[in-house]
């Protein structure tokens, strides 16, 4: 069986390695996870979280072959495996999402990660718009979205699976012209 994606390519940043998920990340992944900090910010993610559901995720990445559903398991130098990133389709427009381990949290990992794979799905692909959000209280993630020219779009009620309930939800979405320039700025 082939564990990894083929067209997820490899993106390397300052400090970063993004890769595609293997199946020898599921330990970590069920690690990081199965810790309500992390997985109470995310929509998707079951709480508590065990090894055959992050075995069951990779699986489930398998074959994914376009840009807008790609998946990165994201690595430091010197510290190893953090956590990861990927992109889902909804709709016609792709979705980014993200979260790291509790212990690798304020070093500006998660800044750096976004940014190079926001940079890379423009260039691979023609999407004029990518669509994120945040739960109201994370003000972490919105702090890196704002920063990289997401806007607020709105508000909706999105089911967290870990907390069982529906949370306010900040819909955002940043535009390829936008990216561009906010990169040209923080660089000048
Ligand atoms: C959200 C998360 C990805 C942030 O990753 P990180 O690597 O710690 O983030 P960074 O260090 O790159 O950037 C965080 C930014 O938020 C800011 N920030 C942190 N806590 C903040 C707070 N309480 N209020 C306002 N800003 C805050 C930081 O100052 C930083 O901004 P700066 O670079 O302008 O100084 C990480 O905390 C995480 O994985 N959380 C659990 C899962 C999650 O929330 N995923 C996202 C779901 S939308």
């Amino acid at each position: 069986m082939r564990l990894t994606e083929p067209t997820t390519p490899v993106l390397r940043t300052r400090r970063l390695v993004l890769r595609a998920p293997r199946m020898e990340d599921a330990p970590d992944i069920a690690r990081h996870l199965n810790n309500f900090e992390v997985s109470g910010n995310l929509a998707r993610v079951p709480f508590p979280y065990h090894l055959s559901d992050a075995r069951a995720w990779i699986r489930s990445r398998q074959g994914q072959t376009q840009p807008g559903e790609a998946n990165f398991t994201i690595e430091v130098d010197g510290m190893g495996y953090v956590g990861h990133l990927g992109f889902h389709m909804q709709g016609e427009e792709p979705g980014v999402g993200y979260w790291l381990g509790r212990p690798f949290w304020g070093k500006g990992i998660m800044s750096e990660a976004v940014e190079a794979a926001i940079n890379w799905l423009f260039s691979a692909s023609d999407f004029a718009t990518i669509r994120s959000g945040v739960f109201y209280f994370n003000a972490a993630s919105l702090a890196i979205q704002t920063k990289l020219g997401f806007t607020e779009t709105g508000r909706s009620s999105l089911l967290c699976l870990a907390r069982g309930a529906e949370v306010e939800h900040i819909d955002t979405q940043l535009t390829r012209e936008r990216f561009q320039h906010m990169r040209q700025a923080s660089r000048s």
